[in-house]
């Protein structure tokens, strides 16, 4: 189950205010961008509603975007038609890559923002990985980013509502995540996402959907990603902090 074609419609309200301007989004990985040259090929392949590709292609960079999700992809599309950006947009999902893509064809990768759990267990991850690798040139990079699985595991199932409303288009939302956690880190985990919009006369619309998602330990993708001939370059983890990113080349 790969889920998002509900949350597609209203995941700005799950986006933070600081990220969703996509030259913000972009900015966000200057450390990374900078040791691209400006016109570079660059693939992202969780695009999600597209702030990061669309804020790329601003950048002047040639960008592809592709996500599992139908709904994410027409939203990416969108977005860049509304910034008057050129960015290609397509449904795959991460193990169909290399049937659209030559191997060797981007300087950069990115996985970003709460996706690689996604995929099914190890050998999923294994697979995912392992596409976004071939696709790298010789020296080009991975930029991953990932919750901090050992602490959301830690905490147990739990419900997490947000602490203030999020305004987006004038609509105001109460986010809530109900994460179920497996008693075993290989097994499948659940997150519930629901965004419950409230209108001026007290109505509340709720669009809810139930991911799925197989969580993993830093040092598990540490390895992982040596197996598929990338190279840790730099990594945040931080066992206390909520999110890391890995930045890995192809060796
Ligand atoms: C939490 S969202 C992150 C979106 C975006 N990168 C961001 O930071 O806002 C996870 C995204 O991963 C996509 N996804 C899930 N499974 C996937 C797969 N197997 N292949 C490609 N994309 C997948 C979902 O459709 C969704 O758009």
């Amino acid at each position: 189950m790969t889920g998002y074609d509900v949350l597609a419609e209203v995941y700005e309200w799950l986006i933070s205010d600081a990220k969703l301007p996509p030259a913000e989004f972009a900015a966000s990985f200057d450390d990374v961008l900078n040791l691209l040259p400006s016109n570079a090929h660059v693939l992202d392949c969780s695009c999600g509603t597209g702030q990061l590709a669309v804020g790329l292609a601003g950048r002047g960079m040639q960008v592809v975007a592709t996500d599992a999700s139908e709904a994410m992809v027409r939203r990416t599309a969108e977005l860049s038609e509304e910034f008057g950006a050129s960015v290609r947009a397509l449904r795959a999902n991460w193990e169909e890559l290399p049937e659209h893509f030559q191997d060797n064809t981007f300087d950069m990768v990115f996985c970003v923002g709460n996706s690689l759990h996604h995929a099914t267990g190890a050998t999923g991850r294994g697979a995912a990985l392992e596409s976004m690798s071939r696709l790298l040139r010789p020296g080009g990079r991975l930029v991953l980013t990932s919750r901090t699985w050992e602490l959301v595991r830690a905490r147990g199932s739990r419900l997490e509502i947000s602490d203030r409303l999020v305004r987006r288009h004038g609509r105001d939302a109460v986010v809530v995540y109900r994460w179920e956690i497996a008693p075993r880190w290989e097994e499948e985990h659940h997150i519930e996402i629901a965004i419950a919009q409230v209108d001026a006369t007290g109505l509340v619309l709720v669009r809810s959907e139930l991911l799925s998602c197989w969580p993993y330990r830093y040092e598990e993708l540490e390895v992982e990603l040596h197996r598929v001939g990338l190279q840790t370059e730099l990594s945040t983890f931080d066992p206390e902090a909520e999110n890391y990113m890995v930045v890995a080349s192809k060796v």
